[in-house]
């Protein structure tokens, strides 16, 4: 009996990966940063045997048979780097420290810590020592295109680019040594508009921006972003860093409500939210900025020391708008050498 534990942060995107072309490759380069209490955890377990091979799937510990399917095609798309688990019994069990449809994106970790889980345990079984995180990345690439920003910690970029040598549309690559100090400690305070699942699956968002009518555009403007972020990023610039994020958010919706057919992902909460956070900003000169995932939760982040003036706002001003009042309070990890 072989046995390995793994786990993986979510990400969220500050240039978004909207779009998709070829095997699960992205339309255009993305950067996001991971983060440190939302987290998957995985134990997977294989006992040999010369029989066709069997998976039992357990969430929270409970047996949930209708994931079987996407580990199924997972363990298929990557089957040549799973040489060693073609039988026997494989049982997974994973959990994730923070709740569903909370606008944490649970697909990116838990396809994350399903690769790097499966990784291991077909090490382990080949007695291999060799630690690829590229193949990796690869791996949970072909599960969730944003997992593949989630092997990896810190400061990731996937995508193929000009402004980064070595950049990849297979694979994501930590950038943590070209970041500037003051982006090595952002908060990421997340605002849980509504709870409820997402109205649409990003599959479907993805194939939308296939046929839409602003997709280069798009194009245009995230290749754009993609240079100024990074340059952002390097010099430390918490304005044009601003500037970024907001924009990728607004598009992102903006792409979605002008598909064929439309769809609007923000609640009034969340245009509250925001008209709310644009004051605050402007009456206290604080940095702060937000970002929207593919659904109605704000993703609010500022540099740590920021804390003191932004919790009581987010307190009496924000966390009202919020669905039970639910806030989560997460910030971003890096590698510990940082
Ligand atoms: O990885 P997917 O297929 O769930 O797509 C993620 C898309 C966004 O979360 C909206 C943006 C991103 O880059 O994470």
């Amino acid at each position: 009996m072989n046995k390995v534990y793994q786990e993986a942060p979510s990400n969220i995107a500050i240039v978004k990966y909207w779009g998709k072309k070829g095997i699960q490759e992205p339309m255009n380069a993305s950067l996001s940063f991971t983060m440190s209490k939302s987290i998957s955890k995985i134990e997977i377990q294989h006992a040999h045997s010369e029989e066709e091979l069997k998976i039992d799937f357990l969430f929270d510990g409970q047996k949930k048979d209708s994931f079987l399917p996407k580990i199924q095609d997972f363990i298929k798309r990557n089957e040549k780097h799973l040489s060693n688990i073609t039988s026997g019994i494989l049982k997974i069990n994973s959990s994730n420290t923070f709740p569903h449809s909370s606008g944490i994106a649970s697909s990116a970790s838990s396809m994350a810590a399903l690769a790097k889980g499966l990784y291991s345990i077909n090490q382990s079984i080949g007695n291999e020592q060799e630690y690829n995180p590229q193949v990796v990345s690869e791996m949970a690439r072909l599960g969730s295109g944003s997992a593949s920003r989630s092997t990896q910690t810190g400061w990731v970029l996937w995508g193929k680019t000009d402004e980064l040598q070595g950049s990849s549309d297979h694979y994501g690559i930590e950038i943590n040594n070209q970041i500037h100090e003051n982006f090595h400690s952002l908060q990421d305070s997340i605002l849980v508009i509504r709870k409820g699942a997402k109205s649409v699956s990003s599959t479907v968002g993805h194939q939308l921006m296939d046929n839409h009518p602003f997709k280069e555009g798009r194009l245009k403007q995230a290749n754009k972003n993609i240079k100024k972020l990074i340059s952002a990023l390097k010099q430390g610039d918490f304005k044009i860093f601003t500037e970024v994020c907001e924009e990728e958010a607004m598009s992102l919706h903006a792409l979605m409500m002008s598909s064929s057919p439309g769809y609007t992902l923000m609640a009034p909460e969340t245009l509250r939210a925001i008209k709310r956070i644009n004051k605050f900003r402007d009456s206290n000169h604080v940095p702060l900025t937000y970002t929207l995932d593919a659904g109605p939760n704000i993703h609010l982040i500022y540099p740590k020391e920021q804390s003191k003036i932004v919790h009581p706002f987010i307190k009496e001003h924000l966390a009202p708008l919020c669905e039970d009042e639910s806030v989560i309070y997460d910030e971003i990890s890096m590698p510990l050498q940082q």
